[in-house]
């Protein structure tokens, strides 16, 4: 495999734009007094072209209060943004859901990509000089849900335990913040998760970058509750497979927060969890693992340098993996997980070539796609890193960068949920399968 590379000079792209603009702006003005009507059928326009997009893709983010640095609610805040949102579009960085559209599996649950049409239309939009079109072509606001409520109420109702963090002060400027109070469940037996949700307050959600929480019993780490990032819904644990929480065990959270501005008192993340049936039988058992790329063990990466790391791990039964959430810092650029087949045959699952840790995603595959394993398949993960000045989001290629806790240290795992079957549960889900796992999209020659 060859190592991805993707460069930009973020700095220059950003003045670039801005000049680009005023220039823009002005010729813009003189086609609206003199150009084409832009009403004409062929012309891309802002209300009926762009703005159902915008709403579908980034107005969750992008509107006043909420975590994007600018509204794109209206054609005025949008016009002034146009250049630098065909370029995020169009690299795929907004709407920031890194994985990669050409390789391995693509039907993913809470997915945000946005499909090559949309993106080709906002391009052609920008082309065209950002008419604005009919002002009667607007489409009605969309509705947000009340933020104040669970997302996932509206399919389960209000859920059976909410778990709050303990009240933490966000100032209005400073450094990140990372808060890890240890809270109980409050749940006296074992039980099996069907959805869970993590939900920052509502004016905590412009601060509250991402939330993760574990589950401790006695103390020890009993495995990964959840994890949330901004726009994140939740979980949902496929049906069969029972994602369990022990009794009496405590959560133990790590929320990172950005300082943005406001001043929050007593903040609080709230978990809330909704459970199968005390009697849900039956049920083969759903983890949600770290898996290591560098076997736990440290590594250096040396000024301007770059590092390959390469982890493999087996299962002692047939297992399903759900679920893949890259993890590294600033010097991670790309991750993969492939599957290499007791047969010598290499699939490429998924692969991230664009790696950002501003956003941690779960990528939930879709039930008839989640790959399945064999005893004796093994688990292929690679972490790429940069430490060049050609990664973008490297704070200082000077330095040596080693394996640890801060921002300025790596990390080199993954966090899989695997559902651990046996040979007849296997052989089961292969069945219900509409189509056989070799005929799944891989593109394995990158
Ligand atoms: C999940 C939240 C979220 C969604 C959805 C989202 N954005 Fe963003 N966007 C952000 C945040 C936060 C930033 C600033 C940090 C960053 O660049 O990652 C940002 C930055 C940007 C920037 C750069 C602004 C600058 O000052 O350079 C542009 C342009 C942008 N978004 C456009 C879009 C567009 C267009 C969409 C939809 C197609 C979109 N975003 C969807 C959260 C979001």
């Amino acid at each position: 495999m060859h190592r991805p590379i993707r460069r930009s000079a973020k700095l220059t792209a950003i003045t670039g734009a801005l000049t680009a603009l005023v220039v823009l702006g002005a010729t813009q003005e003189l086609a609206a007094q003199t150009g084409p009507s832009p009403e004409s059928n062929n012309d891309v326009t802002f209300t009926r072209d762009i703005a159902p997009i915008l709403q579908q893709n980034c107005q969750v983010c992008h509107q006043p209060g909420a975590i994007g640095p600018m509204s794109l609610m209206e054609y005025q805040d949008v016009r002034r943004y146009a250049r630098r949102i065909t370029r995020m579009v169009e690299s795929r960085d907004m709407p920031p859901y890194q994985y990669d559209a050409d390789v391995g599996i693509q039907d993913l649950k809470e997915d945000w990509r946005m499909s090559d049409d949309d993106i080709a239309t906002i391009s052609a939009w920008v082309a065209a000089g950002s008419p604005e079109g009919d002002p009667a072509d607007m489409p009605d606001p969309i509705e947000w849900p009340d933020p104040a409520e669970f997302r996932l109420a509206e399919r389960y109702g209000q859920p059976d335990v909410v778990v709050a963090s303990a009240p933490y002060d966000v100032p209005a400027v400073g450094q990140d913040r990372w808060w890890r109070p240890v809270v109980p469940t409050g749940v006296t037996s074992d039980r099996c998760i069907k959805a869970i949700e993590t939900k920052p307050s509502v004016i905590g959600r412009a601060v509250a970058h991402h939330a993760n929480s574990s589950l401790l019993v006695d103390g020890e780490r009993a495995g990964r509750l959840s994890e949330y990032a901004l726009g994140k819904v939740g979980e949902i644990v496929p049906d069969g497979a029972c994602r369990k929480i022990p009794a009496n065990a405590d959560v133990s959270w790590d929320i990172h927060y950005w300082p943005n501005g406001i001043d929050i008192e007593d903040d609080q993340v709230e978990i809330g969890i909704w459970f199968h049936d005390e009697d849900y039988e039956g049920a083969f058992d759903q983890t949600l693992t770290l898996y290591y790329l560098n076997g736990g063990r440290g590594f250096d990466i040396a000024p301007h340098g770059t590092l390959m790391t390469q982890g493999f791990h087996s299962f002692d039964t047939p297992v399903r993996i759900d679920s893949w959430q890259p993890h590294g810092h600033t010097r991670l650029v790309a991750m993969s997980i492939q599957i290499l087949r007791k047969n010598g045959r290499r699939e490429t699952v998924s692969m991230v070539s664009n790696w950002s840790a501003l956003w941690h995603h779960s990528h939930i595959y879709e039930d008839d796609s989640a790959p399945l394993l064999e005893v004796g398949d093994q688990l292929i993960l690679t972490g790429w890193y940069d430490n060049t000045e050609g990664n973008r989001y490297n704070p200082d290629p000077d330095q040596w960068v080693g394996i640890g806790d801060r921002t300025a240290d790596e990390m080199s795992h993954a966090w899989i949920a695997v559902t651990h079957l046996d040979e007849e549960g296997f052989e089961q889900i292969k069945a219900e399968r509409s189509r056989p796992v070799s005929e799944q999209p891989d593109k394995d020659d990158r």
